[in-house]
């Protein structure tokens, strides 16, 4: 049974996905632990209710990044995880946490990667006028969204309403993340 680590800033809808899946035994892995630097953001509640073992913190609380990244890395190896999965973790990852999980580490991003990388990759691509929307599942690097690609998954949507094409994209990412965290773990 390998053992995931969830880190995430918002809802938490990947996160439920992969925790369902594990639950379901879709998935042969247990989520160990959910991740977020939004003490309040709704994922959190999520991760109670399915009894799942928070490291909830606030940034501003330490001195720098590494300060809490070095906690981050203490409590995943605590608790011996395999696979680190970014799920809507709206945070550069840095050395400490790249030095220490380089490899074991996956993050989903909301476009057809290399195109609209970042925070706002939906509403880029909407105001870009793009026809084929898409979602990759990437391993996480230095680069920002620009670790190599594992998987994507495209879709059409001739439109202008970034709403829809987070709900189309959303409902993607909750399949293509479970079916692609299960490659891995194999
Ligand atoms: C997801 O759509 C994910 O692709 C995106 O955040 C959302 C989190 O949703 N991630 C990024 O934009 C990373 N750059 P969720 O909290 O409901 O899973």
């Amino acid at each position: 049974m390998k053992k995931l680590a969830v880190f995430a800033s918002g809802e938490g809808t990947n996160f439920e996905a992969i925790a369902r899946a594990c639950t379901d035994g879709v998935l042969a892995a247990e989520v160990v632990l959910l991740v977020c630097d939004k003490p309040g953001a709704p994922v959190v509640e999520k991760a109670v209710r399915l009894g799942i073992d928070t490291f909830v913190f606030s940034p501003r609380d330490y001195a720098d990044k590494a300060a809490f990244e070095t906690e981050i890395v203490r409590a995943l190896d605590a608790r011996k995880v395999d696979l680190v999965c970014l799920a809507g973790y709206m945070r550069i990852i840095g050395d400490t946490l790249l030095g220490a999980y380089a490899g074991r580490m996956v993050n989903i991003h909301p476009s057809l990667l290399p195109a609209f990388r970042g925070a706002h990759a939906v509403e880029q691509a909407v105001a870009y006028g793009v026809k084929v929307y898409g979602i990759t599942v990437h391993w996480v690097s230095p680069e920002l969204d620009g670790g190599k690609i594992i998987a994507q998954r495209a879709f059409e949507y001739d439109g202008n309403d970034p709403a829809e094409v987070h709900r189309l994209g959303q409902q993607i990412e909750h399949v293509l993340y479970v079916e692609t965290i299960a490659k891995l773990i194999q």
